[in-house]
């Protein structure tokens, strides 16, 4: 079965068809293509919701146009768009939420449209869900993280976004609990404004990776917020606001503490994420980790995912999604599509900015 699935949640507009048959277990990409509007926002230090929108309407059709081309179609890039170019797509996935509602608006209402018009089923997805998901796609170079190639059921998984911090536990594609989530700012928005104080440029994640790497971890010791709390549940912004406190304190900034400072926030978030990660496998015995979203790009957090389930979980394997799918894209939509298909009557599919877990 061959899906085409559309993304347009934040400031990324993708377009992407990939090719899966039932009984398997990873999915074959046959286009990816990702229009990010991310160099507009650096401008202004983050997303302007409007501005988003406006660059989401400006790139979905060429955006779609190069996902069928790069799928092979010769037809399409001879700029023949007659004939039966959709017979090859059994199906539509599309990203209902949650994100900016005017951005969402864009992708769903031509996900409809083309799904009436070529008469297919569409299937709505959960971008959340998905960013777990992009675990699934054919990893072409071996993972080594794992000591089992292969994903597993029961799992935990955990998604580390821009917008939202969540773990979850899977007992299979359908059957998901939600154990716990950000109480105020995801770990990636706390990078973000985090950055943004330390006048680094949007979005801030990759910015403070790379002046980490010359910083000192231990030079702050910031707040490791919720660390040893019972429950699942995240909160970063009190370390935002330490940061803030300890730059206020201080003359000038200097690069070297900027790379101190950037050391120690990456730290104080990574331990977070470690450990109430590994605290809930233990407590569900489980013995695989799915990690997802934009903030596991960042090496020092697989590393030391790797180093402490190494340590305190041996049997443990650990999944991270190759580079290229852990930011926005849609392939990781079509991927959850095909796990969890569910069609919808076109006529009900709805964007829902503020979709959760069930
Ligand atoms: O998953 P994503 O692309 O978008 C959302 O669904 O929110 O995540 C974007 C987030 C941003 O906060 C960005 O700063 C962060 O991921 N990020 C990183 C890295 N690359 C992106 N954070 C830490 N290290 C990175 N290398
Ligand atoms: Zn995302």
């Amino acid at each position: 079965m061959r899906i085409l699935a559309i993304e347009t949640s934040c400031d990324e507009t993708a377009a992407a068809i990939i090719e899966a048959k039932p009984g398997h277990k990873k999915i074959k990409v046959l286009s990816s293509v990702v229009s990010s509007s991310l160099k507009l926002h650096a401008k202004t230090g983050g997303i302007i919701p409007e501005v988003a929108a406006r660059q989401q309407i400006k790139y979905i059709i060429p955006v779609i146009e190069q996902a069928i081309i790069e799928m092979g179609s010769k037809k399409w890039e001879s700029g023949n768009r007659s004939g039966k170019l959709e017979d090859n797509i059994d199906a539509i996935a599309i990203t209902i939420g949650p994100g900016l509602i005017g951005s969402l608006l864009i992708g769903v209402e031509t996900a409809k449209t083309l799904a009436f018009a070529w008469n297919k089923p569409i299937i709505p997805v959960n971008h959340l869900l998905a960013h777990v998901y992009a675990n699934f796609i054919e990893n072409l170079t071996p993972n080594p993280y794992a000591l089992n190639p292969k994903i597993t059921f029961p799992f935990i998984g955990l998604i580390v976004s821009g917008g939202h911090t969540d773990l979850l536990l899977f007992k299979s594609h359908k059957n998901y609990k939600w154990l716990g989530g950000t109480r105020d700012d995801a770990a990636g928005e706390a990078l973000d404004k985090i950055a943004r104080i330390l006048g680094l440029s949007y979005p801030g994640g990759p910015e403070i990776e790379k002046r980490a790497l010359k910083g000192n971890a231990k030079a702050f010791n910031f707040p490791r917020p919720m660390i040893d709390s019972e429950d699942f549940d995240f909160s970063f912004s009190g370390l935002k606001t330490a940061v803030l406190r300890e730059v206020q304190t201080m003359k000038q900034l200097s690069n070297e503490t900027i790379s101190d400072l950037c050391a120690s926030v990456q730290q104080a978030i990574v331990d977070v994420l470690v450990k109430k990660t590994i605290r809930a496998a233990k407590l569900f015995n489980i013995s695989t980790i799915v990690l997802g979203g934009g903030v596991t790009a960042n090496e020092y957090l697989r590393s030391q995912f790797l180093l402490n389930a190494r340590r305190y979980l041996p049997d443990v394997s650990i999944f991270f999604p190759d580079k290229k799918y852990t930011t926005d894209n849609a392939a990781m939509i079509a991927t959850t599509a095909f796990f969890q298909y569910k069609e919808i009557p076109w006529s009900k599919i709805t964007a829902n900015p503020e979709l959760y877990f069930d």
